[in-house]
């Protein structure tokens, strides 16, 4: 009995009238005072008008009874745009550079009304527009960093089925302190990471076609018969190509 009142008060809390649209420039002192509210490190002026006026962010908000009370900033970008040392390799080397991936910058919701899926519905729109591809490309993978502290964001990630790719050792200075950091992946629309079992019989397979290893058995086998029918008296000597190349000396 207990249970079910639960549920139903969650159910209730879940089922906020909220209302959903894109960022403009109007909301930047609003998003501040948001972002002031969620996260540990202020973001300058600048980045606010980045994402409220430039096409390549995707900028939503949650709005309540007129107020913003969540935000999600995601930017699509090239796989040969990722960022080198972290998260170059988030996919695997059959998509070419050019392959589009999302990187949600910032994501946070008023204290007030967490957990009460407001993220969740957020997150669910920018699927949904990755998967129709109306306004953004299909993305092969949605990526993002978070303080390895921020368990509350890592649980909420988790349950998104984001993998864990990468431990950022002081990845963030936060009052002057260096912290650690992780990155997190989430695979869409047949994207997937390095190596996976497929992938790697198949590059096997392919890399051995290429070296052709029965050929190169041959040719070693007829070079050892030469060398050797070289030392015979009266043959002519015979040098290998590699080995004259680092100038090796040969009988
Ligand atoms: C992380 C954050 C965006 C989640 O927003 P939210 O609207 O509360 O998330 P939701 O209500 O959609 O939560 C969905 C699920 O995530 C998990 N979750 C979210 N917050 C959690 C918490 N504090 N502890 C444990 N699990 C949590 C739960 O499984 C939750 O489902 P449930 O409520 O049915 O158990 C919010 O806590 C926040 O703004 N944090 C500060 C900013 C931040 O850390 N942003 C992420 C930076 S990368």
């Amino acid at each position: 009995m207990e249970c079910s009142t639960v549920d139903t008060t969650k159910a209730r809390f879940k089922a906020l009238p909220l209302q959903f649209r894109f960022l403009n420039t109007g909301d930047i002192e609003e998003l501040k005072l948001l972002c002031k509210s969620c996260f540990p490190l202020d973001y300058p002026h600048y980045w606010f008008t980045l994402i409220t006026s430039d096409c390549r962010f995707y900028s939503l908000a949650a709005m309540l009874n007129g107020k913003i009370v969540g935000m999600l900033v995601a930017e699509v970008k090239c796989k040969c745009q990722v960022q080198y040392e972290h998260d170059s390799d988030i996919l695997a080397s059959s998509f070419g550079p050019d392959t589009p991936v999302a990187y949600i910058l910032s994501l946070g919701v008023h204290p007030l009304y967490r957990r009460k899926g407001i993220a969740t519905e957020l997150f669910q729109k920018l699927m949904t527009e990755m998967s129709t591809g109306t306004t953004l490309v299909k993305v092969k993978a949605i990526y993002l960093h978070v303080l390895a502290t921020n368990l509350s964001a890592i649980r909420f990630y988790l349950g998104l089925n984001f993998q864990r790719w990468r431990y950022l050792k002081s990845y963030y200075v936060i009052d002057g302190q260096f912290c650690d950091g992780f990155s997190y992946v989430l695979y869409t629309n047949g994207g997937r990471p390095p190596w996976s079992y497929s992938e790697l019989i198949a590059n096997t397979a392919s890399a051995l076609q290429d070296l052709q290893p029965c050929k190169i058995t041959v040719r070693f086998m007829s070079w050892i018969i030469s060398y050797f029918t070289a030392l015979l008296p009266g043959c002519p000597k015979v040098v290998s190509p590699t080995l004259h190349k680092a100038n090796c000396r040969v009988l």
